[in-house]
């Protein structure tokens, strides 16, 4: 394990790379543990630098994961789900839970509520019960993604908006548990490129999910440059895929990587405690 320590400020972390773009593994926390100040803002320092923190073998409550969670911002579960979550400040993706939301099947790639004025700025999903096989979670690179575009696509897109839409056209999103008149009602417009602050890397706000249309393009025109722009967001150099195990804990930027689910047995059940982070 190759420890990246240099600029920490507590030595009992650990840090160690999952793909050479974002995501690093974080060792020696005990989430049941209070954290101080110092470790607290090593995490937020690290989170922001890798976008994607990943601890395992974790055995916590929700109120240990809430509290972990609001290190990084306010929980709110702000969803409007059919089925009303059981807590408070956590939700279950679950195939077994009466209360599981977004439990069946593959999704493909997207960012959390794009079609909100604000998505999410980040996601919390601990292992509880996960398959053997299957029902891994990947993430793709999208300021990476962005950056590999040539020049004169990244000039081009600059100044573009799209829509985007609680709408999934495809059959991967068959189970978001929103009542179809609530889903047409959902859209949001956001830049193509999206950048927290001027001098930011741009990440690319175009998922295969949500979005619909590219403004002031004709249909076509529009959809064709979509295509183009995903073209390196799905490239597997850029892409982290997570193989659950019970007690694993995953905190991932929202707005700069996006997320999918890849197949499983849905006999099979699997449960990850969730928690959204504005
Ligand atoms: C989500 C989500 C993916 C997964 O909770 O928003 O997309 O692997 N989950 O269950
Ligand atoms: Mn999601």
């Amino acid at each position: 394990m190759t420890a990246i320590t240099d600029n920490l400020l507590t030595k009992r972390i650990s840090m160690r790379p999952l793909n050479p773009h974002f995501g690093v593994e974080v060792t020696g926390l005990d989430l049941r543990d209070p954290l101080d100040d110092t470790t607290r803002a090593t995490l937020r320092a690290a989170f922001r630098q890798h976008r994607l923190l990943l601890l395992r073998d974790q055995e916590i409550d929700t109120a240990h994961q809430t509290r972990f969670a609001e290190i990084f911002g306010q929980v709110a579960l702000r969803e409007k789900n059919r089925i009303q979550s059981a807590d408070a400040t956590a939700q279950h993706v679950s195939n077994v839970r009466k209360d599981g939301v977004f439990g069946l099947g593959e999704l493909d790639f997207h960012l959390d509520q794009l079609f909100q004025p604000e998505p999410l700025s980040a996601l919390i999903l601990y292992g509880i019960e996960v398959p053997d096989a299957g029902g891994d979670t990947r993430f793709a690179d999208s300021v990476t993604a962005h950056e590999m575009l040539s020049p004169e696509l990244r000039a081009r897109i600059a100044p573009l908006r799209c829509r985007n839409a609680y709408t999934f056209s495809g059959k991967l999103a068959r189970d978001w548990n929103v009542d179809d008149k609530e889903k047409q009602a959902l859209s949001a417009i956001h830049p193509m490129v999206w950048r927290e602050k001027p001098d930011d890397r741009g990440a690319l706000w175009v998922n295969k999910l949500s979005t619909l249309e590219v403004l002031g393009l004709g249909e076509e025109e529009g959809l064709a440059l979509l295509a183009e722009v995903r073209k390196p967001l799905y490239d597997d150099r850029i892409i982290y895929t997570h193989r659950w195990r019970p007690g694993d804990l995953l905190i991932w930027d929202n707005r700069r990587l996006q997320h999918a689910r890849t197949p499983f047995d849905p006999a099979v059940p699997r449960t990850l405690r969730r928690s959204p982070i504005l």
